[in-house]
This record gives structure tokens, sequence and C-alpha cells, in this order.
């Protein structure tokens, strides 16, 4: 009878903890490169690890694909929605569905441009200051001199637009600095190759070229491979920036074929969630944007970052 009245309570507490675990419905970019995966694979293992029923919808870069999840999720009544958006604009009638709906909003990783009271709070990082740091590092290197080629991230895309505006913030103060190709490589290893390809033939082999400047490092590996395939020698001859601190920017570095990359954390399901729950849990005083700090990596230190970000 004893051992029957534990049995009941057991299973009554698993039952209760199931039937209170949230379900969040996060809509992600897509899995255009190893920096969105591992962000996806973070998000998902943190649920998991917090007994939420997370629905998660790959947009696969498709802004349409990413209103009808948002809509979906909308119709099943979650009790929060994520939203990794994959440009900045066009949100405001599904944000406001979510809002007549009562149910709250996170904007996660990338910006928004949308009255910031039809969500809750942004959970990410500084894109104009990563392509501020970038421009720093370069200006640095170059002494001030350089004339780059650019390999831009997905066009509207609030990474694009903040490291495209921070970065000719700062060479704007260097005369005999300046951007003379630049083109979009859709955060895409293929697109930054063939990209990088077309600006090798269009400028002689990257004569006068002294740097590449890329909005990921997924583009630069692409270019690294297209200019190593052209006979030039990236990370010696021609300086590379990039963005991100993907495990095989690092190994690039190690093996003196990148120069810098500033680090964007993809492991913030952490902090996601933390606030995600605190505010379904009656927490009301995030700030608007809950900032994922960021910093710039070199060879000196890329074989600590692989092995601390990474595992050995
Ligand atoms: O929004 C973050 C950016 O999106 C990453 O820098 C890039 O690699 C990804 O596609």
């Amino acid at each position: 009878m004893f051992r029957f009245a534990w049995w009941l309570i057991a299973a009554l507490l698993t039952f209760a903890t199931a039937a209170s675990a949230e379900t969040i419905g996060f809509s992600q970019v897509g899995a255009e490169n190893e920096w969105r995966t591992a962000f996806s694979a973070d998000m998902k293992a943190e649920a998991k690890a917090r007994g939420i029923n997370l629905l998660f919808d790959d947009a696969q870069g498709s802004l349409d694909r990413q209103f009808a999840a948002v809509g979906r999720f909308i119709a099943e009544h979650v009790d929060a929605i994520i939203i990794a958006p994959v440009v900045v604009t066009g949100w405001t009638p599904v944000l406001k569905e979510a809002q007549a709906a009562h149910i709250p909003v996170f904007i996660a990783d990338r910006s928004v441009d949308a009255d910031p009271s039809l969500f809750v709070a942004r959970i990410g990082n500084d894109t104009n200051l990563e392509g501020r740091l970038a421009a720093a590092w370069l200006a640095q290197a170059s002494r001030g001199r350089c004339a780059i080629v650019e390999l831009r991230g997905t066009p509207g895309s609030a990474p694009a637009i903040g490291r495209r505006t921070g970065f000719a913030a700062v060479i704007a103060q260097f005369p005999a600095m300046r951007i003379i190709r630049s083109e979009s490589g859709n955060f895409t290893e293929e697109s930054g190759q063939r990209v990088m390809t077309d600006f090798i033939v269009s400028t002689d082999r990257l004569k006068g070229v002294c740097a590449v400047w890329s909005h990921n490092d997924t583009m630069l590996i692409g270019a690294i491979k297209a200019m190593k395939a052209a006979g030039l020698r990236p990370g010696k001859d021609i300086l590379t920036i990039s963005v991100d601190g993907v495990p095989d920017i690092y190994r690039a570095m190690l093996a003196g074929d990148a120069n810098a990359s500033v680090e964007v954390k993809s492991d913030i399901g952490k902090y996601t969630f933390d606030v995600v729950q605190g505010y379904l849990h009656g927490r009301r005083d995030y700030p608007k944007w809950v900032v994922i700090p960021t910093d710039l990596h070199t060879p000196q230190d890329a074989a600590q970052m692989l092995e601390r970000r990474y595992g050995p």
C-alpha cells in the first residue's frame, strides 16, 4: 500500500512537470553555415536541458517561411515565440498578430526594424561594433593605407547592415583606406568563393589590394580557397579580417591563411532562455537589448580559442 502511494506520487509529479513544461516556438534563419548550425544546436540542447518543448522551424533563408512559421506558433498558442530574423524589415504585421494573441515575442541574434513595444527584448550581439573592431584592427595592421575588397552578408540582414556601417565609419577616418570592390556572398562559403573568384579576375589577381574584409568567416573560407586556387597567398600577401570565430577560421589562422576574426558567440541559448523563462515567470525588468559581448582574435590566441570554445 505504502509502495503504491510512492509510485502514485512520483507519477503525479512527473505528470505535473510535463504538464507545466513551456512550449516555445523558435523561427531560425536557416542553416547557411557553421555558425548558424552551432546556434541551432545550442538552442535545442538548452531547451532540452530545461524541459522546454521547443517547436523549431528552419526558414531556409526565406522571410515568407518565417512569417508562416510564426503564424503557426500563434495558431498553436505557444507560451512564447523566439525569432532570429532573416532580414530587418517586414515584421510589424506578424509581431502585431502575436501581441494581439498575448504571446510574448523575443528576438534572438539578428535585430528587426520594428516598434520595440512589439517584442519583449532582443538578445544579441552588436553588429556595428563588430564592423568597427574589424576596421580598427585593419587600420593598425595596414598602418592606415589599404585597398579593401568586401564580402557582404545577406542583403537587408542586420549583420550585413551593421557590420558594413561600423566598418565604413572607422575607415572614413583614414584617407588612404578605401573599399574598391563590394559584393554580397550571402554568408555562405560557396558564394564567398564565387564572389572572390570574380574579384580576382576583375582586379588582375588582386593587384594593389591589401585586404579582404568579410562579414563572416564562412565566406572568407570560400575566399581563401579562391585565392589559393589562383596562386595567391591569403594571410601573407593579402590581409584577411572576418567575423564569427568558427572553428575553421582558427584552423585557417594556425595554417597562416587568415589574420583576424571578431568572435560572435553562437552558444546564446542560455542567455536567451534565461530571459524568456524569466519573463514567463513574471520578471519584467529586462532591457530591450540584452547585449552579447564580442571581441577580436588573431593567430596569437587561435589555438586557445579552438580548445576553449570547441574542445581539444
Ligand atoms: O546573424 C549572425 C550572422 O548570421 C553570422 O555572423 C553569420 O555567419 C550568420 O549567417
